[in-house]
């Protein structure tokens, strides 16, 4: 049996409009499952929304909507933009599905519950409803949430609380021996200061009268399961860890989960806590990347600029690659990175049209102009494209996206200095079968490395490393098969027309 890569995404907020902060996510964790299946790994790749909590009624609310109409609107614009995008999950979970996922958070709490885990207790503190976080002053500046830019509620009510403190020990040894690697370094720092500083148990349920829109506790109908309980065992919904089958056998545990820097502290405590305590093994990498700005402000509901991944495919006309192209090239992965349009735009006519399309456009030009079929069999680039896998393969190793699509762009560097030096061009003028011959050459090596151009831009433009692959007649074969085929061109449309 193939080698299983399982991958999940946060699953949003199912309370407000998606926005390209949330797609950012989901298109790095496209990028990797799409990679692992190119190894002819077998992926499980999880996406979906998180449908409960106090935020999302309270919305639900104010748009004058039933929650679950609310909800359902807004999972559907979640999956819509998700298909635009070519994001390939393969299943995608809403935590108001009764029957996929509501089993799955009563096992876990009866597992926590078995194991003397959640007791019932009294909180009195803050809760940031933005978050849906039970914070303290240390977590807020000027007496405001720093990611909401609002004060916390002021709570006084009986609930359970899970026993997250007789963790701390378990949880530093797991991290600092990287048995739980948490990406980047200096994320994992952070985890582990903070666990330094003590850790407290955790409020895992509210009242009834305060959260009516969420999970009941197993055996007590007053109270309500806390939504980031409910929101992380998705995790384990998707892959039927209720049912205890073959599927929650051959998936589990995660390979890798993606997050933003805002929820680590749920990812990298809370989450493992829930599954040592269930004894249940646990997720290998938790990778935390950064937020998506907008002309350097925060995305936020009250600034309203949260633009949605369409209407940049439609504002410029390009396909859904480019803009998967951008998100992976422009920014650092783990740093915050900045959208505006005109920085879409240099990199489209940069890195696209006078990148890969120009190079694609020159290529098959000179195929056209050999009026022939060519066989492939001569490249004269192949230590450059060994080099240029070995380094990729190292940068998606360690989610260095941006830099690996780098090692994509050396090439095309390569062939066209290799297209401006050698003029293959002029061997057609003598009209010798030698000149011809020659030529043929050329056109053999420069395409073979278009073909693994193509095939190294696969995970990240899928559909543009098919249509180049299908231009050169190399669609369909894995690169091993490439050498010794008689391919022909036909002149093409570009394949990113300038803006
Ligand atoms: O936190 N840039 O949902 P969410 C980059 N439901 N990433 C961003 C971003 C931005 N501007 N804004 C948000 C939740 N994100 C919970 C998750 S998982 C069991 C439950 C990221 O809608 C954010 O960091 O607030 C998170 O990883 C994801 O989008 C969903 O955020
Ligand atoms: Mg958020």
């Amino acid at each position: 049996m193939p080698q299983k890569f399982y991958i999940t995404t946060a699953i949003p907020y199912a309370s407000g409009d998606p926005h390209i902060g949330h797609f950012l996510e989901f298109i790095q964790a496209d990028v990797l499952a799409r990679y692992h299946r190119l190894q002819g790994e077998e992926v499980f790749f999880l996406t979906g929304t998180d449908e409960h909590g106090i935020k999302i009624a309270e919305y639900a609310v104010k748009a004058g909507k039933t929650p679950d109409r609310f909800v359902s609107e807004i999972a559907e614009k979640f999956q819509n933009i998700a298909d635009a995008l070519r994001i390939s999950y393969s299943y995608f979970i809403r935590t108001t599905n009764q029957q996929k996922h509501w089993p799955n958070v009563r096992k876990i709490w009866e597992l926590l519950a078995d194991n003397g885990d959640i007791y019932k207790g009294h909180y009195k503190g803050k809760y940031c409803v933005g978050c849906e976080k039970y914070v303290t002053e240390s977590d807020l500046e000027n007496g405001l949430c720093p990611f909401h830019q609002k004060p916390p509620e002021e709570l006084d009510e009986d609930n359970y609380f899970f026993r997250l403190s007789r963790y701390q020990d378990q949880l530093r040894q797991l991290i600092i021996s990287d048995e739980v690697k948490i990406l980047p370094g200096f994320r994992k720092q952070e985890v582990l200061s903070f666990i330094d500083r003590g850790i407290q148990d955790v409020s895992f349920s509210r009242p009834k009268e305060k959260l009516n829109w969420g999970i009941p506790v197993p055996g007590d109908e007053s109270q309500v399961i806390y939504v980031w309980a409910d929101a992380l065992t998705n995790y384990l919904s998707g892959v039927d860890f209720a049912e205890a089958g073959v599927t929650f056998q051959r998936w589990w545990p995660p390979d890798v989960q993606i997050v933003g820097k805002d929820i680590w502290r749920f990812h990298a405590l809370y989450w493992p806590a829930m599954l040592l305590s269930a004894h249940l093994p646990l997720p290998k990498v938790l990778f935390v990347h950064g937020f998506v700005t907008v002309g350097g402000e925060k995305i936020s509901k009250s600034l309203g600029n949260g633009i949605d991944p369409i209407a940049i495919m439609q504002k410029f006309s390009v396909d859904a690659d480019a803009v998967r192209y951008f998100f992976l090239r422009e920014m650092s992965p783990v740093e915050d990175g900045d959208y505006t349009d005109e920085k879409f735009i240099t990199r489209y006519n940069g890195d696209l049209a006078n990148g890969i399309g120009n190079f694609l456009a020159r290529v098959n030009q000179l195929g056209v102009l050999g009026r022939g079929t060519i066989a492939l069999n001569t490249n004269t680039f192949q230590d450059a494209i060994v080099a240029a896998y070995n380094d990729y393969a190292k940068a998606m190793q360690e989610f260095r996206f941006n830099e690996a699509l780098v090692f994509a762009s050396q090439l095309v560097k390569i062939g066209d200095g290799y297209i401006n030096e050698q003029k293959p061009w002029e061997l057609l003028k003598s009209g010798t079968d030698e000149a011809h011959e020659k030529f043929n050459q050329h056109i053999s090596s420069l395409t073979l490395l278009l073909g693994n151009i193509a095939q190294l831009l696969t995970p990240f433009m899928p559909a543009t490393a098919e249509k180049i692959l299908i231009a050169i007649g190399l669609a369909g074969q894995v690169p091993d098969a490439w050498q010794g085929k008689t391919v022909t061109f036909q002149s093409l449309s570009p394949l990113f027309p300038r803006k």
